[in-house]
């Protein structure tokens, strides 16, 4: 990404970046976002805690990542930056660290010189691309990264909003086919496997209004890890993979948290 970017920003329907941004207490979102943020707390009021609890399993992995050495990242489905984004977090444990961000929303090109603010001794960078592009992913990430060495692929809340139809998992399976041994792929993906009911409905309104909502059982997430070691303790529930390595979000324990986390090495 170089220069001023003219940037168009569609505001008739919600985007899935701009409703996050909204959980999250951000500003950048606008009214459709906000009214479809709204109706998604009719029915689960905890859709923010969900969204801080995931937001924290990406800081935690990150921290895990680092500290065994990881030093490269491939971040699809960025989101807006909202502190600390991935690079401060594993450039904090090793100033060195690359990292590549990637989404498909303008309004995360619009923002995106705050992800590209690092450390001098490490390097980020952004690509505006589409994950199920993942040759132009990686034509792009090859420009910062070296694919000779390890990479961490970083799918966090991604995966969801992309259907079986557009091959959600052979998109994971080719991006970690340009990895090299001793990578890894970190997700989280949120389920219909706790609240069935409460899932369909939000599937039906926010397909309504253009946006995809791919949930996934506990075995579907599985898939997305086949041929790979997960790292322990396994696939979780977000906020219980390695809770020693951040601090708990206010809420967590007070209810479901419909998703799945985990992190696995490419032997
Ligand atoms: C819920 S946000 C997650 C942001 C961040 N990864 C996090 O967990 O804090 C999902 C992001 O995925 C992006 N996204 C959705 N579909 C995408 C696609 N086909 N290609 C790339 N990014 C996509 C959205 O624009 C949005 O920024």
């Amino acid at each position: 990404m170089t220069g001023q970017q003219h940037v168009e920003i569609d505001t008739s329907r919600p985007h899935p970046a701009r409703m996050y941004d909204w959980y999250l207490g951000g500003k950048d979102n606008y009214p459709v976002d906000e009214e479809m943020g709204r109706q998604m707390l009719t029915l689960d009021p905890r859709v923010p805690v969900m969204a801080r609890v995931n937001r924290a399993f990406m800081h935690r992995a990150t921290r895990w990542l680092a500290q065994h050495g990881v030093r490269q990242f491939l971040d699809i489905g960025t989101g807006i930056p909202t502190e600390p984004n991935l690079h401060q977090v594993a450039q904090e444990i090793a100033p060195d660290a690359r990292i590549v961000y990637c989404d498909n929303d303008p309004i995360v090109l619009a923002h995106a010189a705050a992800l590209l603010r690092g450390t001098p001794e490490g390097a980020t960078e952004y690509l505006q691309s589409d994950v199920r592009d993942p040759d132009a992913i990686l034509e792009g990430a090859r420009k910062i990264l070296d694919l000779g060495e390890p990479v961490a692929l970083s799918l966090i809340a991604l995966l969801h909003f992309i259907s079986d139809e557009d091959g959600a998992h052979e998109l994971v399976r080719r991006l970690l086919a340009a990895l090299p041994s001793g990578s890894y792929l970190m997700v989280t993906h949120a389920t219909n496997d706790f609240t069935p009911e409460e899932a369909a409905s939000a599937t039906e309104k926010l397909k309504a209004a253009g946006v995809t909502l791919a949930l996934r059982s506990r075995e579907e997430f599985a898939r997305f890890f086949d041929g790979l070691e997960l790292v322990e303790p396994g696939i979780e529930v977000p906020h219980q993979w390695h809770p020693e390595l951040g601090e708990p979000v206010p809420g967590q324990d007070d209810g479901v948290i419909p998703g799945y986390g985990a992190v696995a090495r490419k032997p």
